[in-house]
């Protein structure tokens, strides 16, 4: 078998994961002289007593030698006479979870340490559910330490049928069971003279002859569209690493998600032309006519993919702050990054039994199933049919960082089955007849901060001067639209969700809306701005202290949440994540009431935000 193996390396800390590998290489003589040397020098400070720590050939950061555990994801590259190899290392630690399921999202095949003393434990399922989550098919199972159970053949067959027991319960498609000893070196690269009854593969041999295409179900061509290149006038080229099957000048394809379809009239392999190109290949495309055509979106011939905005997934949860519906991300699958929210906690899942547990909430590095909305139509396929389609990640709009992983398990059907009606009188008819602007005033801050007030007499003033509006209070649509709803986080993502939808539909009607909520946390404002349209979005930002809201109290609430009797009291018991970038900022106790409406109608007229168009 030749081609590329990319594999991972998972198992608990002390199981000898570094060590296996780096042995391995030592036998196969894939070591360069000054590494060897600089690991017997090593070896003397090391943890084996002067004989050669193999593991510090693999532990590439200092922080990892310092602490003696794998903590991040260390990649290497070997090449034997039969195969080329990337191993990706990753930490054993529950709380590095997080780079175990990148490492795994690159690899094909995963090598899970067993301590042949111990055998499964709850970090053997743990890592083995999370490499099946993250599409790996190939397992091998590498039964460790076999040295220090005297190289039992009864202790192996007993941990090989757990295995295989484990192997049916995860629907794991192909395994091997190996007995080794990663100090010793049995089973790595020679068969062990220690262990006559194993017959099969060394680890080296399987790793060398693994078929990891096998079983691949994926037809047609699919490229996603990774970059438009236009270097002079002449040329547009859409550039992209083809994902499955192959694509020749003279070609017809189709772009999703518009379905327009184009003849290829140039393929370009680096900055050769070529006649055709395939799977795995980075290359650019052109095409015989003028289409639209961005990054994220796909190519594809003689296959189908799904478009829609709607679709149930299986979730690796990886944030400190627990997952909850309504929570909004970005959502990264393939080339394309777009805001999404998950709508719907169906379960989440045991990682030991692989039981359902009915869910409102999935905490750190839990799995579970919810049902996903993106903003807009986006290109995928289910995970099962098409692995480079069908996973995506999910980043926090705040920090950045990544939130989960996770696999498309199937498209939802009414989102299938919805089709967006277009209405030949527009907003901009409406918005033309009232002679105005419709955007959406959005006010931010402490209870008793002065929003309502403020908004009141900025709309008091709009009206003055001839405009449309409509103001939507907080305390008001809690009383009617919302009454359904309390104070948990929950409550307020959908809050606030359904106050944008309301906004955006009175913008719609070509009215100016002001609106009044506390919107304490920023993801929420932020989907609220992506809801109501960027340019229409305008943040007000009432940014009177806490201390100045409690001890004008109107409403008697700060002394009621001060003596417990109101849970999750924004303030005081519950957090209010100020604005970054608020276009407006006024503070209440710093001006006077008029003062601040002032400022607001100055900075509306001075940016031209209630202009008359
Ligand atoms: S938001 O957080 O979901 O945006 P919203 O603005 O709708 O809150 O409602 C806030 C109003 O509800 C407050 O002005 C106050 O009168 C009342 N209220 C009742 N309980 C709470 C609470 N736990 N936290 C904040 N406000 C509360």
């Amino acid at each position: 078998m030749s081609g590329l193996l990319k594999f991972i390396t998972c198992g608990s800390v002390d199981d000898g994961k570094s060590t296996l590998i780096g042995h391995m290489l030592y036998d196969a003589k894939l070591l360069f002289a000054d590494q060897e040397h600089a690991l017997e020098l090593d070896s003397r400070v090391g943890s084996r007593e002067g004989k050669l720590d193999y593991s510090l050939l693999l532990d590439g950061l200092m922080a990892e030698r310092e602490q003696g555990i794998t903590i991040d994801v260390a990649y290497r590259y070997f090449t034997t006479e039969k195969r080329s190899f990337i191993v990706a290392d990753t930490p054993g630690h529950e709380e590095y979870t997080r780079n175990m399921a990148v490492g795994a999202s690159f690899a094909d095949l995963a090598v899970i340490l067993v301590d042949a003393s111990q055998g499964i434990l709850i970090q053997t399922r743990r890592h083995a559910r999370i490499c099946a989550l993250m599409g790996i098919r190939h397992f091998v199972f590498a039964v460790n330490k076999m040295d220090l159970v005297h190289y039992s053949q009864k202790e192996f067959k007993k941990i090989e049928k757990e295995i295989k027991k484990l192997a049916i319960d995860l629907d794991l498609h192909q395994i091997y069971v190996i007995p080794v000893s990663a100090t010793e070196g049995d089973n790595l690269t020679i068969p062990s003279s220690h262990m006559p009854w194993y017959t099969g593969a060394t680890l080296l041999d399987t790793l060398e002859t693994v078929n990891v295409e096998e079983g691949m179900k994926e037809t047609g061509f699919v490229m996603p569209v990774q970059r438009v290149c236009r270097p002079n006038h002449t040329f547009r080229g859409f550039q992209g690493q083809i994902e499955s099957g192959k694509i020749e000048v003279g070609e017809e394809l189709t772009v999703l998600p518009s379905g327009e379809r184009a003849v290829v009239d140039g393929v370009f392999v680096t900055d050769r032309k070529e006649t055709h190109a395939q799977r795995g290949q980075a290359v650019t495309l052109s095409l015989n006519r003028e289409i639209d055509v961005s990054r994220g979106c796909v190519f594809v011939k003689d296959t189908e993919l799904i478009v829609s905005h709607m679709f149930t997934a299986s979730l690796l949860w990886m944030d400190d702050t627990e997952l909850m519906e309504g929570k909004n991300f970005f959502l990264k699958i393939g080339t394309k990054l777009i805001p999404a929210s998950v709508m719907e906690m169906k379960y989440s899942i045991d990682i030991h039994t692989g039981e359902h547990i009915a869910a409102s909430r999935l905490y750190k590095n839990e799995m579970g199933v919810c049902d996903i909305v993106t903003a807009e139509e986006i290109v995928y396929d289910s995970f099962e049919k098409r692995r480079g389609m069908g996973s995506f990640i999910l980043i926090d709009r705040v920090t950045n960082m990544t939130s989960a992983c996770g696999v498309i398990e199937h498209s939802l059907r009414r989102a299938e089955n919805l089709t967006w009606q277009k209405m030949d009188i527009t907003r901009e008819i409406r918005a033309g007849k009232l002679g105005q602007k419709p955007v959406t005033l959005w006010f931010t801050g402490l209870s008793g901060a002065g929003k309502s007030a403020l908004a009141n007499e900025v709309e008091k003033r709009l009206n003055v001067s001839g405009r449309y509006t409509m103001l939507l209070d907080g305390d008001n649509i809690r009383m009617g639209l919302n009454k359904n709803l309390g104070f948990e986080q929950e409550d307020r993502i959908e809050n606030i969700r359904r106050i944008a939808e309301v906004a955006k539909l009175m913008n719609d009607a070509g009215l100016i809306v002001l609106t009044s909520f506390i919107s304490p946390f920023r993801s929420d404002r932020e989907n609220a701005r992506n809801i109501i349209g960027e340019e229409n979005y305008i943040e007000i930002y009432v940014s009177t202290p806490l201390e100045e809201c409690e001890k004008r109290d109107v409403k008697g609430l700060y002394q009621k949440a001060r003596e417990g009797k109101i849970p999750n009291f924004t303030g005081i018991t519950s957090p209010y994540e100020e604005p970054e970038h608020a276009r407006i900022v006024v503070d209440t106790s710093m001006q006077s009431l008029e003062d601040s409406v002032e400022t607001i109608m100055k900075s509306l007229t001075e940016e031209g935000i209630i202009g008359i168009h």
